[in-house]
């Protein structure tokens, strides 16, 4: 039943029932004294806890030790409120898509631009695209190296989106940058479609692909496989993540 219910719910019920329950034991009891810091701890690690039990990725454990903790500290230290606004609203020009894509923003590395050039033809003409092309710099580097190649991104997070717009617009002249959602795309005007995306939708993907995707063409995944479908061929990557592109020939 849990799996029905989205991540980003269940994380607000973990974090509302152990500040409850933290604020009861205040309450009820006066032998521990600690100082609000140290509760705030104590609420993290409850939390954590509490999100290992109910299973929910590794990756929410450490949202969930810090969240509270770090409020408790922001507010000790008398930021203006001006500039938790900015941070703020800079945080939810990045990710705050993700509550609904569940794909937060990180970037690709070097060696995957790399990688990904040598896969490229030489000299025949060919298009590709990245889904979800976040600051632009993979699609930038590419464009400037691979004249022969028409390259165009999808990014719909704003602020990601306006940076690499702007690259673009200084940059090679074969790249296109546009604001919008890559489901609403038809993957068959690609010869190449590469994503790094997240463990969610890699299945919905494949069923898009699948089916819009021209015989011949390359759907390339930079760490995230597709469950139940084996990868054409993947590469070891050696990267700060140690991840690996894997290749469907479609
Ligand atoms: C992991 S980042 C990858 C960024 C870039 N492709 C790279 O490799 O450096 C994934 C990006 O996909 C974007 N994204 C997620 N779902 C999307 C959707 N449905 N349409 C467009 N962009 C999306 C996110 O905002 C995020 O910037």
């Amino acid at each position: 039943m849990l799996k029905r219910i989205h991540p980003g719910i269940i994380a607000l019920l973990i974090q509302i029932v152990t500040i409850l329950l933290i604020c009861l034991i205040v309450v009820l009891q006066t032998t521990i004294e600690l100082s609000l810091f140290e509760w705030s701890l104590l609420q993290g690690l409850a939390a954590g806890l509490l999100s290992y039990a109910l299973r929910m990725p590794v990756w929410w454990m450490p949202i969930h030790l810090g969240f509270i903790p770090l409020i408790v500290v922001a507010l000790a230290l008398n930021i203006s409120s001006t500039v938790c606004l900015v941070l703020f609203l800079g945080l939810w020009l990045i990710y705050g898509k993700t509550y609904k894509t569940q794909v937060p923003l990180y970037l690709s590395s070097n060696r995957v631009t790399q990688v990904l050039q040598s896969l490229l033809p030489e000299s025949n003409r060919f298009s590709f695209v990245d889904l979800g092309s976040g600051c632009g710099g993979l699609l930038s580097h590419l464009a400037q190296k691979n004249r022969n190649g028409v390259f165009y991104g999808i990014e719909a997070a704003p602020l990601p989106f306006l940076i690499s717009k702007l690259r673009s617009l200084f940059g090679a002249k074969n790249c296109a940058i546009t604001w919008g959602d890559f489901w609403q795309q038809d993957f068959s005007q690609y010869d190449v479609v590469y994503a790094y995306l997240s463990p969610v939708p890699m299945t919905a993907l494949w069923e898009k692909a699948s089916k819009e995707m021209r015989p011949g063409s390359l759907l390339i995944s930079n760490t995230f496989i597709i469950p139940g479908v084996a990868a054409d061929k993947s590469i070891q990557l050696d990267d700060f993540s140690n991840s690996a592109l894997y290749l469907w020939k479609i």
